[in-house]
């Protein structure tokens, strides 16, 4: 009975397939989990296309997905801290490993799950949530300073919008036309990159320029904004560190310690932050969840529930 959903060669989604794989044993400072849910994200589909494997060495067949919330089932040697039977969320071992029914977290990178928090909500905190989070941060921005985030219709964009608002941060926001009421639930003044109104709408409510700019989508969508890109502009990355260098970006460093994770989960429990999961997708369609994030278009976060999956 299929159990995991990987490739067994990089390449397109061709490549991809339902596996049934022996359960993996956690090596040290590593959990085993049972999965309830998975986070889907864009660097998904990228390990697939082998885009990473320069640093990234996997063994054939790979399981897709670098985020869970789940059950803690065992654990490797030399981790402290977590009990079989807790719940918990983190980042996969090994770079991947997340849309199985059992997979391997990094002990330094889970953090026990709030029973306020859903395990949809808490297996996207790990990689978009996080992200965001280490971004807006190192943007370094003070409240009434003003953000302009491209593409924040997405999981790192939506996150980033609230957790910049939360911070007194005015926050504006490059989306497609039909996502503006959802960018402005967030608490962000939309512009529309599709509308044909684009430059306008920039020096309208940009007429002073930014402060920052944290780019999520880079090529033309970041030089579309030079306008209002002034010399003390902040600009941070994490999609096209090539076209940012002429901005003078920096990439991100991300933390994903159980500290950071611990934080976002707070929030969420609070009540201060919502993860956006859009769309929920059971196991089996698994195939459809990864085409959605790969369009590249997806409206806050897409998660597979794994306790739709056969035996669970
Ligand atoms: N380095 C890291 O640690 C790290 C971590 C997380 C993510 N990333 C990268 O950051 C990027 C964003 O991640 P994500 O998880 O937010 O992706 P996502 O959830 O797929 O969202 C991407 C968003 O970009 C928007 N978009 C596409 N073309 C656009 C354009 N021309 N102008 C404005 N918005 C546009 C889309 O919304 P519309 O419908 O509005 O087009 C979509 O919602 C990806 O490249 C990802 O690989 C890097």
């Amino acid at each position: 009975m299929p159990n995991a959903y990987g490739f067994t060669r990089y390449g397109g989604p061709e490549m991809q397939q339902f596996l049934d794989l022996p359960k993996p044993v956690p090596g040290p400072d590593e959990l085993l989990v049972e999965v309830y849910a998975a986070g889907v994200n864009p660097v998904d589909w990228k390990v697939r296309a082998g885009m990473h494997r320069a640093f990234l060495h996997l063994e054939m067949p790979a399981v897709l997905g670098r985020e869970v919330a789940g059950v803690v089932e065992q654990l490797g040697e030399g981790v402290d801290g977590f009990t079989a039977g807790d719940p918990v969320f983190g980042t996969s071992a090994r770079g991947c490993g997340g849309y199985a029914r059992f997979a391997l977290l990094t002990a330094g990178q889970t953090a026990p799950k709030p029973a306020a928090v859903s395990f949809t909500d808490a297996a996207v905190l790990p990689v978009a949530v996080g992200t965001a989070y280490d971004g807006v941060g190192q943007l370094g921005l003070a409240a009434g300073e003003t953000l302009l985030i491209l593409g924040i219709g997405g999981g790192v964009g939506s996150a980033a919008a609230q957790i910049a608002r939360d911070a007194g941060i005015r926050v504006i926001g490059t989306a497609a036309a039909a996502k503006r009421e959802f960018v402005e639930s967030l608490g962000a003044t939309a512009i529309d990159y599709d509308s044909g109104a684009f430059d306008e709408q920039l020096k309208t409510i940009l007429p002073n320029g930014v402060d920052a700019i944290f780019d999520l989508v880079g090529g033309e969508a970041l030089n579309s904004v030079s306008p209002v890109i002034s010399p003390g502009c902040r600009v941070l990355t994490v999609a096209d560190p090539e076209t940012a260098a002429r901005f003078g970006a920096r990439p991100l460093s991300r933390t994903s310690s159980t500290k950071t994770l611990t934080e976002l989960a707070r929030r969420v429990a609070e009540g201060r932050l919502d993860p956006q999961v859009r769309s929920v997708f059971r196991f089996e369609e698994a195939e459809a969840a990864l085409r959605e994030v790969e369009s590249g278009h997806p409206w806050g976060k897409v998660v597979l529930d794994m306790r739709s999956s056969p035996g669970h």
